[in-house]
């Protein structure tokens, strides 16, 4: 009954090329959902779909950049039409970029605030009208906004990306007053360090050592633990909303 909990429903990964998305995806199909893998580098993503189909489930590989909306919106339609209305958005998609903020790194800062921030909120209204269609003929319907530890706590250097992680725990707090009473539930998870890409991408050596020294020190998580409290997470009976979820490595402190 567990392994085909998510049987009917179509869910959205944003950011599964990699990391916590990918994972997520694979843990999504497993349980029976239709999966829509978004995210810019196709070869991952087919890669992932071929896996998925292989395994029994659905995928549909498609290439979007987020933070353009007619790609995002393009995308919607393919969705719409091959996989059908989607009942579960992962709004994953992110960048971290951390450095000391008198260091000026104006593009790092944009690159992070467009996409954590502002394309996350693309990705909400774009898919948002779906959440609530599928809502109304009596299923589980669910957006996953990822956050992370960063919005509650303090690092030197990451100022910028805590800030927009901030911003999605308390958009999503928001969101409940909005979308709860539609029989639409908002979930935020705030990870601690898990291994992804995601720290491949810093350039400033004091984050770098520091990242990089954690994963020498303590036991991380992998993305699979994430995944797999994500998918408990969307295959709760309807009206229980795990809202926040903060999942740290134990020897995080
Ligand atoms: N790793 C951690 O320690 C940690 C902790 C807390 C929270 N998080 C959050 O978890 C989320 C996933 O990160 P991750 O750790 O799994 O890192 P990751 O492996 O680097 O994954 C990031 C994903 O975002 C996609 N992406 C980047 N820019 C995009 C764009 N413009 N359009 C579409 N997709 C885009 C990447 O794919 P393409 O490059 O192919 O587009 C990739 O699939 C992020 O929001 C991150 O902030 C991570």
């Amino acid at each position: 009954m567990f392994e085909r909990s998510l049987a009917g429903r179509v869910a959205v990964v944003t950011g599964a090329s990699s990391g916590i998305g990918a994972a997520t995806a694979r843990f999504l199909a497993a349980r029976g959902a239709k999966v829509a893998l978004l995210a810019r580098r196709l070869d991952r993503l087919d890669g992932l779909a071929k896996e998925i189909i292989a395994d029994g489930g659905t995928a549909l590989a498609l290439a979007v950049d987020v933070t353009d909306q007619r790609s995002l919106e393009e995308a919607a339609s393919q969705i719409r039409m091959q996989l059908g209305v989607p009942s579960i958005v992962i709004n994953n998609a992110g960048v971290m970029l951390p450095s000391p903020l008198l260091e000026q790194r104006t593009e790092d800062w944009s690159r992070m605030i467009d996409l954590n921030v502002t394309a996350a909120v693309r990705v909400i209204g774009v898919f948002g009208p779906d959440l609530t269609k599928a809502a109304q003929t009596g299923i589980a319907s669910d957006l996953v906004n990822i956050s992370s530890s960063g919005a509650t706590g303090v690092f030197p250097n990451f100022a910028v990306y805590c800030a927009t992680k901030a911003a999605i725990s308390h958009l999503s707090r928001n969101l409940r007053t909005e979308f709860g009473p539609q029989n639409v539930r908002v979930s935020m998870f705030e990870p601690g360090l898990v291994v992804t890409e995601l720290a491949d991408h810093v350039t400033d050596q004091s984050s770098k050592d520091w990242i990089f020294g954690a994963r020498k020190t303590m036991e991380l998580l992998q993305s699979e633990d994430v995944a797999d409290v994500i998918a408990f997470t969307v295959s709760r009976p309807r009206h229980v909303n795990l809202q926040q979820i903060a999942i740290w490595p134990t020897t995080q402190v």
